[in-house]
């Protein structure tokens, strides 16, 4: 079906996706409108924008899709940008559009002066409701221009009444917990100016009109593919008029484009649903395991992993290594990871970034052995880099002390006791790129997980060529994205994990390079139903890593049943960080069942539909539902939390199954209808404070 219609009379285009649809029209002066953005409208030609009030542009310009500072608008633009001669206004009129395979929508804008165009990009994905859209500044005439705001574009929500922002907040070890506020009056800025996407704010904003609920009611979603500073401005810009801005953060932010140049921004990913935030989660999940993820992976399974850091910390060697193998193979392990510690002089977080050799101490004979052991094993040998930092305290930094972001003269601040590496210049980049893509060829490892532990300070760039220092904050990302495009490309079936912290670097762009994400370093079992319920409201459960660890927990002191850690974990990319020499053999049999368990349900798990029956945050009772694409299989993961007041648990409503199909419960003979285990539920059956269940239902053919 087509998605992308142009109808000339009107000048009008119409993007349908599923159920989304967004249209765009050229106003009578000339510049391009956004007249909706949300759920399906018929017929188009109806939609018209008029009036014009005191003290306001007039109410076009109020939805003008790429608004600029210039003119009558007072609005966050889009595109700040200095002109030749010191201009500094700039209004774009519409000029040309193209269509390409019924789904791909541009239209180019054109200052009324100068020869500096936009390319606005349109792309509708119909199986999932979603539009991705981006901008291309070009600037066609012959002297240099000056960006000062280049956003990825601004959708206009519909007009009237209060609207509720519903975002992702956190810090580390408490990434993408759910925050709700009813938006007023004025502008809520959500960004980040760490250099990358942050624990603190995600780049993900829901709106709903106060009255959407899980399951539903109208949600409308707006998120960034930025791996770096971003913003999203969410503003009432006059009327009940609701903006929302998006994309590379303007703070401390230019770029110089010459003459022929032009500068691409990051997608900003439109998403919308009828069935509330369960719904547009959903399609989100769909599209991206359909569409975002890395293509190579994105239709296996992820593995077991077992990763060597809330066991070994610092302190790995061969010895130790290999005896951890042995019983991780015993238990089902899939991929043996070696986490930080590894490389020459590091024994602790003070010394060894950037010098990535195996320590001689640790490994008199190189990794070879322990790689040796591991494949013998049956497991995938896995390792831990970071490869955009460095310690003062390392061979690389004593040769190339100005390889860092620095001001000269000034302080370098120290975080985790480390410094950026200015990937913005092209021998950094080439040497780390080099040393990555020998450890790769030279030994047999097939699973990378890419750290990234501290965020930008004194983002100097000293030799950048004149005008562009200020481009550091993106050029960084396009520095980030490239080398992982080309490693990815030269080592194809290695399985790469982005971290930063845990989840400070987890987006939509770093989602098209990495096929999974350490979700947080909070490893509490409880905890991190929370962070992962917030997880999941934009991002799918095959990218959400997840380990058992030991108890007490090295963050809450809270002791939990191994039954309730792997219950936990089992909601997404299964992992194992607990000290396996410690386990009893009574604990090591259980750790292989749920592990056996676990390659039996995955496949629901990463690749099914979630519904989130029962938020943590409600208290009593956390309850969460996978259901394969075909609803033949589904799994029900419970949790208490605490019983008190001699309540009674409620039974458990389930969704998504064939009302008209019977599913027999965990193989037990006992079976229902989807009709009756959607409307009247299931007893899950059991009591006391953080006990676990997962129950299994499985239709009858
Ligand atoms: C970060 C990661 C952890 C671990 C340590 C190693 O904090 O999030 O999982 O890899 O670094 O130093």
């Amino acid at each position: 079906m087509t998605s992308v219609n142009f109808i000339s009379n009107e000048k009008l285009w119409s993007i349908r996706s599923g159920e989304l649809q967004y249209i765009l029209k050229v106003a009578d002066d000339g510049s391009l409108v956004n007249l909706h953005f949300g759920g399906r409208v018929e017929p188009v030609e109806s939609i018209s924008l008029g009036g014009h009030f005191p003290f306001e542009p007039s109410l076009h310009l109020l939805r003008e899709e790429y608004s600029t500072f210039g003119g009558l608008r007072f609005m966050e633009p889009c595109l700040k940008v200095e002109l030749p001669g010191g201009v500094r206004d700039c209004v774009l009129k519409y000029e040309s559009f193209k269509i390409e395979d019924n789904n791909v929508l541009s239209i180019t804008l054109k200052d009324i002066s100068y020869e500096l165009f936009a390319d606005l990009h349109y792309r509708a994905y119909p199986a999932y409701s979603i539009i991705t859209k981006w901008a291309e500044i070009r600037n066609a005439g012959p002297q240099p221009v000056i960006l000062e705001e280049a956003l990825s574009g601004a959708v206009s929500l519909p007009r009237g009444g209060l609207w509720r922002l519903t975002f992702l907040s956190g810090h580390w070890a408490g990434e993408t917990r759910i925050v709700q506020e009813v938006l007023k009056a004025g502008k809520k800025v959500l960004e980040s100016r760490r250099g990358t996407t942050s624990h603190q704010l995600n780049p993900v904003a829901f709106f709903d009109a106060g009255d959407a609920g899980e399951e539903e009611g109208e949600v409308w979603g707006c998120l960034l593919g930025w791996s770096g500073n971003w913003k999203c401005v969410s503003e009432y810009v006059g009327h009940d008029q609701l903006r929302v801005a998006m994309g590379v953060n303007d703070f401390d932010f230019s770029w110089y484009l010459e003459s022929g140049e032009s500068f691409k921004t990051p997608k900003m990913i439109l998403a919308y649903s009828a069935s509330g935030f369960g719904g547009l989660s959903r399609s989100l999940h769909r599209f991206e395991r359909g569409v975002v993820l890395p293509r190579n992976n994105a239709t296996k399974p992820r593995p077991v992993i077992y990763n060597t850091w809330e066991t070994l910390y610092f302190n790995v060697n061969e010895e130790n290594l290999k005896q951890l193998a042995d019983i991780a193979a015993e238990i089902g392990v899939e991929v043996f990871v070696v986490d930080d510690g590894w490389f020459k002089g590091r024994n602790d977080d003070r010394a060894g970034l950037g010098d990535w050799v195996p320590d001689p101490h640790k490994f008199p004979r190189g990794l070879g052995p322990v790689i040796e052991h591991v494949k013998s094993r049956g497991m995938i040998f896995g390792i831990w880099v970071e490869p955009e930092m460095v310690n003062p305290n390392s061979d690389l930094y004593r040769r190339h002390p100005d390889w860092v972001y620095h001001f000269p003269g000034r302080p370098r601040s120290e975080m985790r006791n480390q410094l950026i590496l200015n990937l913005s210049r092209s021998d950094v980049r080439e040497y780390v790129f080099n040393w990555l893509d020998r450890l790769l060829a030279e030994n047999d490892i097939g699973f990378v997980k890419w750290d990234m532990n501290r965020s930008f300070s004194e983002p100097g760039w000293p030799d950048a060529p004149r005008g562009r220092e200020r481009e550091i904050w993106v050029r960084h990302v396009q520095a980030v994205y490239e080398i992982l495009d080309e490693i990815r490309r030269r080592h194809p079936n290695v399985i790469f994990e982005g971290c930063s912290g845990g989840g400070g670097r987890v987006d939509l762009g770093a989602m098209e390079r990495f096929d999974q994400f350490w979700t947080s370093d909070n490893t509490d079992a409880l905890d991190r139903l929370y962070i992962q319920e917030g997880y999941t409201m934009a991002y799918c459960p095959k990218t959400m890593g997840a380990w058992v660890t030991g108890v007490p927990n090295f963050l809450t002191n809270r002791t939990l049943s191994l039954e309730f850690r792997f219950h936990s974990a089992m909601m997404g990319a299964l992992g194992i960080s607990v000290n396996l020499l410690e386990l009893s053999s009574i604990e090591k049999e259980e750790a292989r069942m749920h592990i056996e368990f676990y390659k039996k349900i995955r496949h629901i798990v990463l690749d099914g539909d979630l519904y989130r029956l029962k938020s943590p945050r409600s208290g009593g009772l956390a309850a969460f539902q996978y259901v394969t694409p075909d609803k033949t299989e589904s799994l029900i993961f419970v949790f208490t939390l605490q019983q008190g007041f001699g309540r009674s648990e409620p039974l458990v409503r389930v969704r998504g199954l064939d009302p008209s199909l019977i599913y027999e419960v965990d193989s037990s003979g006992q079976s229902f209808s989807g009709l009756y285990l959607m409307n009247y539920g299931i007893d899950h059956g059991i009591r006391g404070d953080y006990k676990s269940k997962v129950i299994y239902l499985k239709a009858r053919r």
